[in-house]
């Protein structure tokens, strides 16, 4: 009974963003009111200024900074939040991809200025595909912005998003006055003194309190209620079930950095959000309230120290309870490791802990024998779904610099890559060592961390890739497999799992390509 309360009290979500919408600001806000932190500036901005493309410091500082706040888990009315972190720049988006795989749910902030952005779409992209649920938090209202019901068309159109506005703003930038939140239908004055303080809500009962006129004046109290009752036409009314099965989406509005809206998001976030959920692996479901445990490794992390090669793999528990020093195997490697220390996470530090539950991070070290999407057990096979590479976006073929240190080198790629730094191909026809990284910056990080961490030195080429694709023959047709792979071979690589990719160097040629072999499907995806 005790470990089903446990679970049931949890909410692993992540926070997602274009850039400089807010994410870190709310971030930092859902901590003070959880009482995690004391003051406004204790979380780090863990983003790279975009101006510091070449600033390795700026990238060592990064990669610090990522593990005090890759997670950051406190208590608010009785739930055990972990909030899990995405790193804002897109250079690292596959990193956000992959923490992707461990939430239950999600908070997307939009800037009201700037609406629906790129990174927000894409995100949003894996979310879906996912199946995770989303609410929108509308952030900036102190400032000018777009029209709200512009806005939520825009989430409609662009993130083919259903919403459902929970709370709704009266006037924006300059004539922005508070909100009126249909959550719990009451109403919240904004009062700019109040910068960056916690502040009581006034509330009234309804939109017919005569106080309103009082609180907002005569025509915003008109036009809020015109505005809200076109609300309540227009858009569905919220459905539990319909947010958590990603049928509906419930925004939000407010200003995270005057801490504007951000406990109605909270509480209502804790009421509606999903607790740990069951979660697919190639053999079967598995529920968090088994009682064998069970999770897997979204991330790892590189020790700051570049002496000590260690690292800190985060592994998210599915089921059963985590415990210190007990045995689990490891499903790849069918081994069976054991944790004297496993890091449990909190706003402002790390601990070590004896036993962790369903939806929680446990932080493990690694001396290198874990890869991101390793799954661990009491013995079952289990092989979590769902962590599939990317295509990425920018390609470079990999040259050793100095021949006595060719098995550094490759030691330094090999463990690199199994970090989810970057992707490793091999091509097929001379078994040149091909980098694809998501954003430009990554060269630099690995060119760096194989020099200072393993004593390596690498320099790149050009090469002309437009796309990796995983190839499926999914008709079995072997004589056209047999074609294809005669034809292309040039364009031919295998990931570091062994399976076959086509590196087209163009649209057109792999829009060609596939007309040529339909009984081949081409997936941007390692995992279909
Ligand atoms: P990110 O993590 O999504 O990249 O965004 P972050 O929270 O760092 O916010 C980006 C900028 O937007 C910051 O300003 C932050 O202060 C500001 N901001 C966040 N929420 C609000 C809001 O509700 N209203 C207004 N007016 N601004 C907001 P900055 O100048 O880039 O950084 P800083 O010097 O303030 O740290």
């Amino acid at each position: 009974m005790v470990f089903k309360e446990e679970i049931i009290k949890r909410r692993t979500f992540g926070i997602i963003s274009h850039p400089d919408a807010g994410k870190t600001t709310l971030t930092e806000k859902l901590l003070l009111f959880g009482g995690a932190i004391q003051e406004a500036g204790a979380v780090k901005s863990h983003k790279i200024k975009k101006s510091a493309t070449s600033d390795f410091m700026e990238i060592e500082r990064q990669r610090g900074i990522s593990v005090s706040t890759s997670v950051l888990a406190f208590n608010y009315k009785e739930k055990k939040i972990n909030i899990l972190d995405t790193p804002g720049h897109k250079d690292f988006a596959e990193d956000t991809f992959r923490t992707l795989t461990a939430v239950d749910s999600v908070i997307v902030v939009i800037d009201v200025a700037k609406g629906v952005e790129e990174q927000t779409e894409k995100l949003v992209e894996v979310c879906r595909m996912r199946e995770i649920p989303i609410i929108v938090f509308i952030n900036k209202l102190d400032r000018e912005g777009k029209d709200a019901f512009d806005l939520l068309d825009e989430l409609e159109s662009k993130l083919k998003f259903t919403v459902c506005p929970l709370s709704f703003p009266i006037g924006i930038g300059y004539d922005f006055q508070g909100i009126y939140n249909l959550w719990q239908n009451n109403l919240m004055l904004f009062k700019e003194e109040n910068k960056q303080k916690i502040s009581d809500t006034i509330n009234i009962k309804s939109l017919d309190d005569i106080r309103l006129i009082d609180f907002i004046g005569e025509n915003a109290s008109l036009k809020l209620k015109e505005e809200i009752d076109i609300v309540k036409e227009v858009y569905p009314n919220f459905n539990q079930n319909d947010y958590l099965s990603c049928k509906q989406q419930p925004v939000f509005f407010g200003s995270a950095l005057n801490n504007f809206g951000v406990k109605e998001l909270l509480d209502c976030f804790i009421s509606i959000a999903p607790p740990p959920l069951a979660k697919e692996s190639t053999e079967r479901m598995i529920k968090p309230d088994e009682n064998k445990f069970s999770g897997f490794i979204f991330k790892i992390h590189a020790n700051m120290d570049p002496k000590h090669r260690d690292r800190l793999a985060f592994i998210k528990i599915v089921s059963g309870i985590f415990k210190r020093n007990k045995p689990y195997n490891h499903v790849r490697l069918n081994k069976k490791f054991k944790f004297s220390s496993p890091n449990a996470f909190f706003a402002e530090k790390k601990e070590i802990i004896d036993q962790s539950y369903p939806g929680d991070i446990v932080g493990v070290h690694d001396s290198g024998n874990f890869k991101i999407g390793d799954s661990f057990s009491e013995g079952e096979r289990i092989n979590f779904k769902g962590i599939p590479n990317f295509s990425p976006e920018h390609f470079k073929f990999i040259n050793n610099q100095d021949p006595m240190k060719s098995k550094q080198l490759a030691k330094g790629i090999d463990q690199l890559m199994d970090e989810g730094v970057a992707q490793l191909f091999i091509m097929e026809i001379n078994g040149r060592k091909v980098i694809g990284t998501v954003g430009a910056l990554q060269f630099e990080v690995i060119q760096y961390r194989l020099e200072h961490e393993y004593g390596a030195k690498c320099s790149y080429e050009n090469i002309n890739i437009y796309k990796a694709c995983w190839t499926e023959n999914y008709q079995k047709n072997e004589n056209e497999f047999r074609e294809f792979k005669k034809l292309k071979s040039k364009f031919l690589a295998k990931d570091k799992a062994g399976n076959l990719v086509f590196l087209s160097d163009s649209a057109f040629s792999l829009e060609m390509t596939k007309q040529k072999f339909p009984s081949i499907k081409f997936h941007y995806k390692s995992e279909f």
